[in-house]
């Protein structure tokens, strides 16, 4: 802690009024708070969200401004960014956001999203990174590090819990502790703690029966005590409900969809009970604390002491004209994005090698709609108004030039959605203006199924570019179940009985089943949205430009467990108007199958799924060999091991690996994984090179955290190391004692 920083903030709290206190932690605008005039206190100017800097609103309407100075580089979502697992790429992809969001003068990012995606139907989970906690992690903190760069704070969210859309406002998550402790917590302790991240979000749910805004365990107990964070904490957008719990809890800034910024529970609202001596106004000083030490470290002012007419300390705030100035849509961070989309992009299957296709064929058919929509003004908050967007048939049309001729059709129809006079944001707090619409094959995608089908006839080559849009990967929205929409299913099976060697290229943000034709197809390549660049980069990954190099952050199952169905969220009914009224009626999603998250839960109840995670092939081959296990020596006790293996190319063609290791114990009891992934590293080969790769674990990584106790434990035992190229291809394995 910086003492002399303290106190100067402590005097320079003392001489602001109530009223300037409380207009800084509250919105006094849709993306902003007061600031304080009198004493040079700019207000904290925000914006969404991970895949760019959102357009510029109104202040007091959801109204874009409408000017064409925000359109904004479109970075990829986390869901692709994820797919690289490529730290340094991680690190590059926050720094553009960070320097756009700067460039576009803004001081907090809401970005980035690092939920865990509990369930495959979960609305957000394109804004999110994985299913598991340390590839969350390892990802989250150099994203934070880029932005952070910029003298822009990232406000990490939605901490925490916040794993469905349905209901979002009003579940209430119950959940044990260990699962807590050990799958939904990790990435955003080591966002504080590693990323030293400025600022977090908390989330609208509620935790065992608190809104988590208010939330003494989680928000005081946890981040600030536990983990320390000394930043500030913002709510959701409409995510606080009461004044004195939400005053006297941790959270700094209320912010929230409605123009009655007066209204709000931190503003009018709280001054008058500090007033009646209901609160205590020290409670406000903590928040300002927190806020103007964010913008010190931000380089947004300076504090300096002077002497005042009667020779008392005073503080002068000034504008810190150090402070970096950002850029946006510079020629850099359009690179940028292109790398970090053709690292996404994962072959699926590639059976005889019918992929990459030659660049010099004469003719080719793109169906399928996802190859000419534009995806960047979707999704809910994380909408962008991009510079431009190579959609995939622009991107495959520019690779192959002018001699080939490149046909498109449809194949399907996207039902228009209903005009609405309202932004959805005005609308977010209400529940029942939210509801889903459910895509159904109209009359129109039978007839242009049959002339697609008909087309495929005369085309040797074919490519597909399907699957979902922001229509179901949206924000405040879950789906039913992971069917392809606009009877997409019956179009491929068509396709495949005349192209039975069609390459299949499925966009999407969170999993789709595949089961009804998957395995009669030949070549499958996943991508998520992959920002302003992705159709360049799948049309060089198609035509063998780049060599694919991305693997799964999420497992495509064949269909939603269970558990994780939306049905399963709420098996009573939903609540009324009336009952969400009342701060105590909630509906409870109880978190019963614990840590058994993702490929946790399939491992563990032997469920075959489509493709595992991280699964994804490459061009060349890789061989794996010379595993070689070492205790790292220490004094005391040992502090981990040294694992290390040799990787081969022997394809014909350089190539990318990303080397997976996972621990489990030897014989897996019950309460525990099968296996866990703890330590990864992405490696570039030449053709016949020999690569030796280093992966290090560290006791913690063998603990577990052990409820009754309230702690961390080690249980001795035998383990066993498993490394390979996915969670199902493991190439190497050793048992070792603890
Ligand atoms: C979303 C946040 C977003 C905020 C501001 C909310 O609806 O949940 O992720 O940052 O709106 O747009």
């Amino acid at each position: 802690m910086d003492k002399v920083l303290e106190n100067r903030i402590c005097l320079l709290i003392k001489e602001m009024t109530l009223e300037e206190k409380t207009g800084m932690i509250h919105g006094a605008g849709l993306f902003r708070t007061a600031g304080v005039e009198r004493i040079h206190i700019p207000p904290l100017k925000m914006s969404d969200g991970p895949m760019g800097v959102r357009s510029e609103f109104v202040n007091d309407q959801w109204m874009p401004v409408g000017t064409p100075d925000d359109y904004v580089t479109y970075c990829p979502s986390n869901s692709a960014i994820a797919m690289t697992w490529n730290r340094k790429l991680a690190r590059n992809a926050g720094k553009v956001l960070g320097e756009e969001a700067r460039g576009r003068g803004k001081d907090v990012i809401l970005a980035p999203g690092i939920n865990i995606k509990r369930t495959p139907a979960c609305g957000r989970n394109f804004e999110y990174i994985s299913e598991d906690p340390r590839l969350t992690s390892e990802l989250a903190v150099p994203i934070v590090r880029g932005i952070e760069t910029s003298d822009v704070a990232a406000c990490v969210k939605h901490f925490a819990m916040n794993n469905q859309e349905t209901e979002r406002l009003w579940v209430n998550v119950e959940a044990d502790e260990r699962t807590m402790r050990e799958i939904y917590f990790p990435a955003f302790q080591a966002v504080v703690q590693k990323a030293g991240a400025k600022s977090i979000m908390g989330s609208y749910n509620l935790i065992r029966g608190t809104h988590v805004c208010e939330n003494k365990d989680i928000m005081g107990t946890v981040l600030r005590k536990e983990w320390g964070f000394d930043g500030t904490i913002i709510s959701d957008w409409g995510a606080v409900h009461t004044t004195k719990g939400t005053a006297e809890g941790s959270l700094d800034i209320e912010m929230s969809v409605t123009s009655d910024f007066d209204d709000y529970f931190l503003a009018n609202p709280l001054i008058s009970e500090i007033r009646k001596g209901h609160i205590d106004e020290a409670c406000v000083d903590e928040k300002v604390r927190n806020i103007l030490r964010m913008m010190v470290r931000l380089h947004m002012i300076e504090l300096t002491e002077v002497p005042d007419s009667d020779g008392k300390k005073k503080i002068l705030v000034q504008k810190n004209k150090n402070r970096k100035a950002g850029s946006y849509n510079t020629a850099k961070h359009r690179f940028e994005v292109l790398k970090v989309a053709r690292e996404s992009i994962t072959l699926l299957k590639n059976e005889d090698r019918k992929l990459p296709l030659d660049p010099a064929i004469d003719k080719v058919l793109v169906i399928g709609q996802n190859a000419v929509i534009s995806q960047a003004m979707g999704g809910g908050s994380a909408e962008i108004k991009a510079l431009y967007e190579i959609t995939p048939l622009l991107g495959i049309s520019k690779f192959l030039g002018g001699n080939c001729e490149v046909r498109y059709a449809r194949g399907y129809d996207i039902p228009a959605k209903k005009e609405s006079d309202h932004n959805w944001q005005e609308d977010s707090l209400d529940a029942s203006k939210a509801a889903a619409e459910t895509a159904k094959e109209t009359e129109d995608s039978a007839r242009l199924r049959k002339e697609a089908v008909e087309l495929a006839k005369e085309y040797k080559h074919v490519i597909y570019v399907g699957g979902l849009n922001h229509d179901q990967d949206l924000e405040g929205q879950d789906r039913a179940d992971l069917t392809l929409p606009y009877g997409q299913d019956r179009l491929i099976t068509e396709l495949l009985e005349v192209r039975p060697d069609m390459t299949i290229v499925m966009l999407a943000g969170s999993p789709v089943s595949m089961k009804p034709w998957a395995d009669r197809a030949k070549a499958i390549v996943w991508m998520s949205y992959s920002g302003m660049e992705g159709g360049t980069a799948l049309a060089e990954v198609l035509f063998g430009a780049v060599n694919p190099s991305g693997k799964l952050a999420e497992t495509l199952p064949e269909e939603i467990p269970e558990c994780f169905r939306k049905e399963a969220y709420f098996p009573g009914r939903p609540l009324t108007d009336e009952e969400k009224k009342h701060m105590n009626a909630h509906l409870t999603q109880t978190y019963a199958e614990g840590i058994f998250v993702g490929y946790r839960y399939y491992e563990k109840n032997r469920i075959p799924v489509q493709f595992c995670f991280g699964h994804g092939l490459s061009y060349t081959d890789f061989t794996y060999d010379n595993l070689k296990i070492e205790e790292i020596p220490s004094k005391a006790r040992a502090n981990g091991f040294d694992v290390q293996l040799q990787v081969r190319n022997v394809g014909a063609l350089e190539g990318k690996e990303t080397v997976q290791l996972y621990l489990g114990e030897k014989t897996v009891s019950p309460e525990n994984p099968v296996k866990e992934l703890k330590a990864f590293e992405k490696i570039c080969l030449r053709p016949r090179e020999t690569k030796t790769v280093l992966l290090k674990i560290t006791m913690e990584d063998f603990m577990h955290y052990d409820e009754a106790a309230g702690t961390w434990r080690l249980k001795h035992g035998d383990y066993r190391i498993y490394v390979g190229s996915s969670l199902q291809d493991i190439q190497l394995t050793q048992d070792i004692t603890i």
